[in-house]
């Protein structure tokens, strides 16, 4: 009978015939009653030793898992399949090998090739078109230098425009020429002789008009006002075979130069 008072009692003051008492270790006192006491107490008649149960190995602490929000949460919080999937690699990443908080898209085989192919066709639909280019070279479409302006008949006495925009020529005719001195038709040149301007035809002031630096010239074509440095020029004109004005802008005539006396100048009619 184990005397309650002493705390001790429950451990035999001798070892059991037979037992190392070096081997017997010193146990803490144990409260009687419990189920410590009782296994104290069963290694003392017993001479075994109960081996002391060694402690779980502690676990590294797992970083807390930020979520969308912000709001943290740590592995230790989560539920058993939870804490799992959140600390294990998925299964795209080992096998991919990339980090998995890389969230940039993943180009495939297929998708390389159908680039690559892109590019290609690109490339060679540029060099199509600047080898077209190169074969169709920049060309001036020019009006004809001649041309019909029909029969003198049609004219009345004085400037006719109808040809200004398409031929750039002014057709006159007049009763009495300055340089050939009868009646007849000469053709006027709309190029300003200073800078090119095409001048304008003002019937109110009997004149041409430069519109770019303000030189005039006469119904003849003489330079009077302005920076014009000369007269405009005239074209060669002449009677057709089937009897009409023939306008060949391929020749002009400079009057500074006694020009407008060449009989191709001036039609006579
Ligand atoms: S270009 Fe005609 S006045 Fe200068």
């Amino acid at each position: 009978m184990a005397d309650d008072r002493n705390p001790d009692a429950a451990i035999p003051s001798a070892p059991p015939t037979g037992a190392n008492p070096a081997a017997i270790p010193r146990v803490k006192p144990t409260p009687p009653g419990t189920a410590e006491a009782a296994t104290v107490a069963a290694a003392a008649a017993t001479g075994v030793v109960p081996t002391p149960r060694s402690a779980p190995a502690a676990k590294p602490p797992v970083a807390p898992i930020p979520d969308l929000a912000g709001k943290t949460t740590s592995v230790a919080s989560l539920g058993g399949a939870a804490a799992r999937a959140a600390t294990a690699k998925p299964a795209a990443a080992v096998a991919t090998g990339r980090d998995p908080d890389d969230t940039s898209p993943l180009l495939t085989r297929r998708a390389w090739i159908g680039l690559a192919w892109g590019a290609f066709s690109a490339a060679s639909a540029a060099a199509l078109a600047a080898t077209g280019r190169f074969m169709f070279p920049n060309v001036l479409n020019e009006p004809p230098q001649q041309f019909k302006a029909g029969f003198p008949n049609e004219y009345g006495i004085g400037v006719d425009e109808r040809w200004k925009d398409k031929y750039g020529i002014w057709l006159v005719r007049t009763v009495d020429d300055i340089d050939q001195h009868t009646a007849g038709f000469y053709a006027v040149m709309t190029v300003c002789t200073h800078l090119g301007c095409t001048p304008n035809y003002l019937s109110a002031e009997n004149k041409f008009k430069c519109p770019c630096h303000g030189s005039g010239f006469r119904l003849t074509g003489v330079n009077f006002e302005g920076p014009a440095p000369r007269p405009l020029e005239r074209a060669r004109v002449v009677l057709s075979d089937d009897g009409q004005i023939l306008v060949d802008k391929s020749r002009h005539f400079q009057r500074e130069l006694g020009q407008w006396i060449d009989p191709e100048s001036f039609l006579k009619v």
